[in-house]
């Protein structure tokens, strides 16, 4: 399968569970694409909710893969905007597979994983992608490795 990664990451973690899932799915055999998004200007550390314009300077053209997934942070929350705003920025979603995958620093889902994935998945959705369930990894109490290599296994999984 072709598979594009697109994600924000400002301090590595959601940068180190793209890579994770990259060097998998090369394992196993997928074409890999990974995206480190680029802002023109630095992005306001807010809530989604807040307006703030983001305009990115790589914002690669998804028409060619198979799947995509888009990954970013929990600010406040929920959803990191910029990942928020290059799903709508984004052309060639329309009838491809997508997945959300986020990072957060709460050891509980509920304090913003569960919800941007949730909101991540409305979007792609809104660009006409088939939205296929995400995965969330938890930054404290030194969860991250053991939470990135678990879903890591279980996306790959679900792409068989
Ligand atoms: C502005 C801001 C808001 C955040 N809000 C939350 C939050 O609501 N819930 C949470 O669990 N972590 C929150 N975090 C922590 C990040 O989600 C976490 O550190 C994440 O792994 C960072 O990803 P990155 O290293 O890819 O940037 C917040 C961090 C920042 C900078």
């Amino acid at each position: 399968m072709k598979i594009g990664i697109l994600y924000h990451s400002e301090t590595g973690n959601t940068e180190r569970f793209a890579q994770s899932l990259a060097d998998a799915m090369i394992k196993a055999g997928h074409t890999v694409n990974s995206t480190k998004l680029q802002t023109v200007n630095p992005v306001k550390k807010a809530s989604v909710r807040d307006s703030q314009t983001i305009n990115f300077s790589n914002l690669p053209d998804l028409s060619s893969f198979d799947l995509i997934l888009f990954g970013g942070p929990v600010w406040a929350f929920g959803p990191s905007p910029a990942i928020i705003a290059a799903i709508k920025q984004c052309s060639g979603l329309q009838g491809k597979s997508a997945m959300p995958f986020a990072t957060m620093g709460f050891p509980i889902r509920f304090l913003g994983g569960t919800s941007a994935l949730h909101q991540m998945s409305k979007e792609l959705a809104a660009k006409g992608a088939r939205v296929l369930p995400g995965n969330v990894c938890r930054q404290m109490m030194n969860k991250l490795e053991s939470d990135i290599g678990v879903a890591v296994h279980s996306i790959l999984n679900r792409i068989k």
